[in-house]
């Protein structure tokens, strides 16, 4: 049999899946349960609860994962699971449970970087996509600017030096009253309002310019509050939505585009639970139109946390002989 198939487990955070991929690019079940209703009522995530609720989901969802791929544990030739980086807690029941089912079913286990899982959602839907490339993974915790020079090998060549991208749109949209999660609340009221109606800054950071900062963006969006509050004037939320979106998306796009260019590659994929957002697609697609540079992304239910990208880099890792003992810790501050 040459095909192979992963069972791939991801936990990190708030969302507990399982999915089934066969060589890396083929998703054969993707099964998602999300805990974001039960942290809502406390405007973020819970480390606690989350591994609670892991807890109470892991088994469902991985006996859906394989009854919705119509296979069973015999037919998977190994088990991935994101070790790091995460929640401790919620990151140990993923990989618990897999290391549970490598030992009772004889398979081989591999972990799985969380961010390399982000960077190969790309594969899935993007069969002829392969490296180089560069890679732009925005989500809730991180803002890499990566260059992937072959499967598995990564370069970091930029990141947030405080608030990640995602934070920033959840801090901004909990200051204008839209709750969490902020992001996609924010991409919505955002097309009512009109981009460059408030100038916000784009910070750098010196001596790296491929470095981002959002905490200048994020305090000059609560300023612009505070101060329209003192004086009794009411705030346009849907301009500020827009006009601070514009200003996250400029700093993403400029550098990651100036990446691509200035290290001659000429593929560029974003990943992550913000490269959902809809302003950020089309910037940056329009920029690569404009330099010849081939844009990448997985649609939306890939972007966030899943546990098909795991697979798919599993696969890779699979293939290039990685395995993991029975002594695999969850990290929660995994380095790529
Ligand atoms: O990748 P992800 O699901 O989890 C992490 O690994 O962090 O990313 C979640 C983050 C949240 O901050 C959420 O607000 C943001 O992605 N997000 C968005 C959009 N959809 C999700 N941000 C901006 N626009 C969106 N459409
Ligand atoms: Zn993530």
């Amino acid at each position: 049999k040459d095909d192979v198939l992963i069972l791939a487990i991801e936990s990190s955070c708030d969302e507990t899946a399982a999915a089934v991929v066969k060589n890396g690019r083929e998703v054969l079940s993707n099964v998602i349960n999300t805990q974001i209703a039960i942290h809502t009522e406390y405007g973020g995530v819970v480390p606690e609860i989350a591994s609670r609720k892991h807890i109470e989901n892991i088994n469902p969802v991985i006996r859906k994962a394989l009854e919705d791929a119509g296979v069973t544990l015999d037919d998977i030739d190994a088990i991935g699971v994101t070790y790091g980086p995460g929640l401790v807690g919620a990151l140990l029941v993923g990989v618990a449970e897999a290391k549970a089912i490598a030992f009772a079913k004889n398979k081989p286990l591999v972990g799985v970087h969380h961010i390399e899982g982000h960077i190969s959602a790309n594969y899935v839907e993007n069969k002829e996509l392969e490296p180089p490339f560069v890679a732009l993974v925005v989500s809730g915790g991180h803002t890499h600017l990566v260059k992937v020079n072959d499967y598995g090998e990564y370069e970091i060549v930029g990141r947030t030096r405080d608030d990640a991208a995602g934070e920033a749109f959840d801090k901004v949209a909990r200051a204008i009253g839209l709750g969490y999660p902020g992001g996609p609340k924010i991409d919505k009221l955002a097309k009512e309002g009109n981009p460059d109606a408030i100038e916000f800054p784009r910070a750098h950071v010196d001596d790296a310019p491929y470095d981002f900062s959002f905490s200048g963006i994020k305090s000059a969006v609560l300023n612009y509050i505070n101060s329209a509050n003192m004086q009794g004037k009411e705030i346009n939320r849907a301009d500020v939505a827009a006009s601070f979106q514009k200003a996250v998306v400029d700093a993403l796009v400029s550098r990651a585009v100036r990446l691509a260019k200035e290290c001659g590659m000429d593929k560029l994929a974003i990943a992550g639970g913000v490269a959902s957002n809809s302003a950020l697609r089309a910037a940056i697609q329009e920029a690569c139109a404009k330099n010849n540079i081939g844009f990448y992304s997985p649609s939306p239910i890939l972007c966030t946390d899943n546990a098909a990208m795991i697979g798919a880099a599993a696969y890779y890792e699979y293939i290039k002989g990685v395995r993991h003992g029975y002594d695999l810790n969850a990290v929660p501050n995994l380095k790529l």
